[in-house]
């Protein structure tokens, strides 16, 4: 039974992360005239509407795109996340915040391709609902895990996938990196991007030893610490203790770009207090 709905965490600190982090990986594929496919395994709804009032009970964008938006100084490098924003907000007012299909769509050139999956019923009717004239866009409803493993290698070779579990389902830490070891062995030149939280019990821990031993491709990973320093007993349990990302196959000079922002992101969500840490879990070339 899933019961994760996206919405009560679109645009938090995490979304703001694992965003800037995708659309630097896009950019990097639309610099080429080429086309490139996206296949998107843990979709969601699209889109959010940062007024209704699911996203108001949390109101998690308040410490995530509220923090950054309008954004008056940011680095060049975040110009595309932030195109995306206006692009939904026009006039400025925060209302709407883009689920990564949104996102991955703003990047989609004629020739492009995005493959969409998403398991939960709800979730999945709005996705269908969401772009239905977009013949870029092909939608499924499978398992993610098992979709990592079958809809790779796609029919156009230069991509991504974007896998960004709820984690509702415990074993998900220990089963994405064999599923990623077989996926990468099927399309070894997809670049794969995995978000993962960063949670008190530490089960994100044993994902990334398990990938390191077992995905072998090049592996870069990206890191913000939430620290919270006004944080109390009474304000209740902390939560989100931080937001990484595993990026297989990072193009070439993706970790200099994401330690660039992952710095001014750590500072501009925390106000100073948080931290991104980067490091190359695996490297091959120089
Ligand atoms: C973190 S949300 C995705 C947010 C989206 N990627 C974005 O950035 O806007 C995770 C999504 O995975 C869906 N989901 C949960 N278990 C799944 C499974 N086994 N297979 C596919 N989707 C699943 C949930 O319904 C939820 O919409």
């Amino acid at each position: 039974m899933l019961s994760y709905q996206h919405i009560y965490h679109a645009g938090g600190p995490a979304d703001v992360h694992k965003h800037a982090a995708l659309c630097l990986l896009l950019e990097h594929l639309a610099a080429k005239t080429k086309p490139f496919s996206v296949i998107d395994l843990y979709a969601g709804e699209g889109r959010y509407d940062l007024t209704a009032d699911r996203a108001q009970k949390t109101k998690e964008y308040d410490q995530g795109v509220a923090r950054i938006w309008p954004a008056p100084a940011h680095p060049p490098l975040m110009q595309g996340y932030f195109n995306v924003l206006s692009g939904l907000n026009a006039d400025g007012a925060l209302r709407t915040y883009p689920g990564s299909p949104e996102i991955i769509r703003a990047f989609l050139r004629t020739d492009d391709h995005l493959t969409l999956n998403e398991l939960h019923p709800s979730a999945y009717r709005t996705l269908r609902h969401w772009r239905t004239d977009d013949s870029r866009i092909s939608i499924h409803k499978r398992d993610g895990l098992e979709a990592l493993v079958g809809l790779v290698p796609p029919a156009i070779r230069r991509g991504l996938v974007f896998i960004d579990p709820s984690y509702e389902v415990k074993t998900e830490y220990t089963d994405l990196a064999a599923k990623l070891a077989h996926a990468t062995a099927k399309w070894p030149q997809g670049i794969y991007a995995l978000w993962y939280p960063i949670l008190a019990e530490g089960r994100h821990r044993t994902l990334i030893e398990n990938a390191a031993a077992q995905v072998e491709v090049e592996i870069f990973k990206s890191e913000i610490m939430l620290t919270r320093p006004n944080h109390s007993e009474a304000d209740g349990p902390i939560g989100l203790l931080g937001t990484g990302l595993l990026v297989f196959n990072p193009p070439w000079q993706f970790d200099t770009a994401m330690t660039e922002a992952g710095i001014w992101l750590a500072n501009a969500l925390t106000a100073g207090s948080g931290r991104h840490t980067s490091a190359w879990l695996r490297r091959t070339k120089d």
